[in-house]
């Protein structure tokens, strides 16, 4: 047996006996980069104080931090004091590093000593891990060890979208507490995208009474009358200025940054919509966007739109005191520029070559304004293309191809790349997983991500300011989603940004990890456990297989009934199309399909997707099985006119004919058109009636 599998069992053990004692091997997340045991414990209880010194501002902040995270996670109760036998925080100069601390637990006491009042944090945060690595909130006992722990990184981020879909003021407070308990400091929030505008501007009123809102897509929302409006109910919501300020104050307190993500020139559809003289193009929009994907639209490069977007950064600066300000930058699709004739002059005029080099130039302009202002720009990788503006810093996410050129020209870069760090995409194949994106990014392969890519020379390697796993919520209607998607896969985040690569280890991770979603628990954190199969017999779209390898497998939920749990269909958007390998077809099969329609609601922009499905046989279309390959005549054609009327999921049979032997089965819709595109829920084979 192993060491890492003994302390496995030790920890499972500690944690079944419920005694509140301590297993012998402190389950702290992420790993510290040094744990040296010594002789003898310590036990905590309800007597122990908790010590800080008055003139101590760091020090009684931590201890003040670290006594709300034992309250608000239900663990022993404890008051500060002083006295022997004490939990300790102390400033101590001598401890090199803003993040560094060191924490010792000796048979006299608990100390947490740093430098400065972030390590000070961190010593907090791993002191409550010690003292919950158990359930219950009685006595304590710790082993007597020294941790002297720093991070790798820097930038320890979590992207969290609220355009898309929008999350309460409380839940992102939530959300914050959440990534301090795995020491990560950077919450980049993506607050403006083509689907909505969450940031209340002072100057821009529409922004938000107009960008903030809309339908969403398909029959089932248009049909939800709101009774106040007699119109669709529209969705969205924006964060006051006044909430930002609190939020923004209450992640400071966890030692996080917020990087505001404010998106130009493309993704501002939502803004333009308010404010239409902002577009290239006229727009027909009374709200923010109902589809998903890569929009035309773009901002225009009038004088006047850089005023609005000064005036609006203007107010971001003084809402975020932080360094960074993030410009977004990616997928802004050049069509309308290369269709106006103004804009055509514009870059004539400017000198420039092309579309791209205006881009360049915008976010130079952008750029520029930042660092009068003392902040310094983020943007994605596409803000190298045409030239990256002098003090840019690049956020690499179609790969980490952006990072590396942005190293070897000396640019400060983020790894955070698409799919390895999207954390929309699903953990794993299991049908109760929640929607997103359809490749699996399991947690283990979070965890096995390298972020020192190996081709940069060390002094490339100081460009690589830390990684970032992010959160685009698309297809992440609800905060228990966002919460399932990114737990506990923001754990295995938190351990590769922070650990020395000598001391990771993934069954040493897998064996800490039982106690660490126990401290989820007592957060109100419920991570990601999908429920098992309510009936074994069906095989849902996530089992079957795609027909081909896809670029764009998505695992859509279902956009009825308005109220309670949807179905979720994996779909391939260029090609909707399932298999089920080798069903036994020697005697007949009685055929259950359960299928539903969602909106096809997805833009492409410059690359569009031509997917035509196959025409119907009757005006609603037909489910069409087809044995061996998908072309040929279907073995079974079920017709959709029982399912057209019913926004969520029909039931739909059929018997398909005995042949000898196993064969591949090859679902296809017919249909008029792509929207709505239909789906296979679940499916059952069973042996037919004689
Ligand atoms: C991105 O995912 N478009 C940054």
């Amino acid at each position: 047996m192993t060491g890492t599998m003994i302390r496995a069992i030790c920890i499972v053990a500690g944690l079944a006996a419920g005694a509140g004692l301590q297993a012998a091997e402190p389950s702290l997340v992420p790993r510290p980069a040094s744990d040296r045991p010594a002789s003898g414990s310590f036990i905590v209880s309800a007597a122990t104080p908790v010590e800080a010194s008055a003139q101590d501002k760091a020090a009684t902040d931590a201890a003040q931090r670290f006594l709300g995270l034992m309250q608000e996670s239900g663990a022993l109760p404890l008051k500060t004091g002083s006295g022997a036998n004490a939990i300790r925080f102390v400033t101590d100069k001598k401890i090199t590093g803003a993040e560094a601390y060191r924490l010792t637990v000796s048979p006299s006491g608990v100390t947490v000593s740093a430098s400065h009042p972030a390590g000070l944090f961190y010593g907090a945060v791993s002191v409550w891990q010690l003292l919950t690595a158990a359930p219950g909130n009685g006595p304590v006992t710790l082993e007597a060890r020294t941790i002297d722990d720093a991070p790798r990184f820097a930038w320890r981020g979590l992207l969290l979208d609220s355009a898309r879909h929008f999350q309460s003021p409380a839940y992102i407070k939530q959300f914050i507490d959440w990534m301090a308990a795995l020491k990560l400091n950077v919450f980049h929030w993506h607050l403006t995208d083509d689907e909505g505008w969450r940031l209340e501007i002072k100057h821009y009123p529409k922004l938000t009474a107009i960008g903030a809102w809309s339908v969403p897509a398909g029959q089932a929302a248009a049909a939800d009358i709101d009774p106040a409006t007699g119109k669709p109910r529209r969705h969205g919501g924006f964060y006051t200025q006044d909430q930002v300020r609190e939020i923004v104050a209450y992640a400071a307190a966890r030692h996080i940054t917020i990087v505001p993500e404010i998106e130009m020139p493309g993704h501002a559809t939502a803004a333009i919509a308010a404010y239409p003289e902002l577009g290239s193009a006229p727009i027909a929009l009374d709200g923010a966007s109902p589809d998903w994907g890569v929009l035309f639209n773009i901002y225009n490069v009038d004088d006047k739109t850089f005023t609005f977007l000064e005036t609006v950064l203007t107010e971001v600066m003084d809402l975020f005191p932080g360094r960074y300000i993030h410009v977004g930058g990616d997928e802004a699709v050049k069509k309308q520029w290369r269709d106006s004739p103004a804009i055509q002059a514009r870059i004539k005029q400017l000198g420039l070559k092309n579309e791209d080099e205006l881009q360049a130039w915008f976010v130079r302009r952008i750029e520029a304004f930042l660092t009068r202002h003392g902040r310094r720009l983020v943007g994605w990788d596409e803000i190298l293309q045409g030239g990256i503006a002098p003090h840019a810093t690049v956020m690499s996410w179609r790969g980490i191809d952006g990072a590396l050129t942005a190293a070897h020209q000396g640019h400060d870069t983020i790894l955070a790349p698409a799919p390895d760090l999207y954390f929309d995409n699903r953990q794993s194949e299991a049908p109760g997983e929640p929607p997103g994106r359809g490749k699996v990014i399991s947690l283990e392969s979070v965890y096995e991500f390298n972020p020192a890519p190996g081709s940069l020379s060390p002094e490339e390697q100081r460009h690589i300011l830390g990684a970032q796993a992010n959160l685009f919520t698309e297809h992440v209607r609800t905060e228990a989603n966002a919460s399932r998607m990114a737990y506990p896969r923001a754990a295995a985040f938190a351990e590769m940004v922070w650990t020395p690569t000598a001391r990771m280890d993934w069954t040493d991770f897998s064996a800490r990890l039982p106690a660490e979603r126990a401290r989820y628990a007592r957060l109100g954190l419920q991570d990601d456990q999908p429920a098992p199969k309510a009936d074994p017999r069906r095989l849902y779209s996530q089992e079957l297989k795609l027909c081909a390898p896809s670029n764009n497998p998505l695992v859509l939920e279902d956009d009825a009934p308005i109220e309670g749990e949807r179905a979720k269909f994996l779909v391939d958007i260029a090609n909707p199309c399932w298999q089920l390998p080798q069903a036994d077809l020697s005697a007949p099969v009685a055929l259950t399909a359960t299928v539903g329609q969602v909106p096809y609601n997805f833009q492409f922009g410059d690359d569009p997707v031509d997917y035509r499905p196959r025409p119907p046989h009757s005006p609603e279309g037909e489910l069409e099985v087809r044995a061996d390959s998908c072309d040929g005549d279907p073995i079974a054609t079920l017709p959709l006119a029982p399912a057209a009327g019913n926004f969520a999921t029909t039931r739909l049979t059929a018997t398909l004919p005995a042949r000898p032997g196993r064969h591949d089965l090859c679902f296809t819709f017919t249909s008029k058109g792509r929207d709505p595109l239909w789906a296979i829920d679940w499916i059952t084979l069973d042996p037919a009636k004689p």
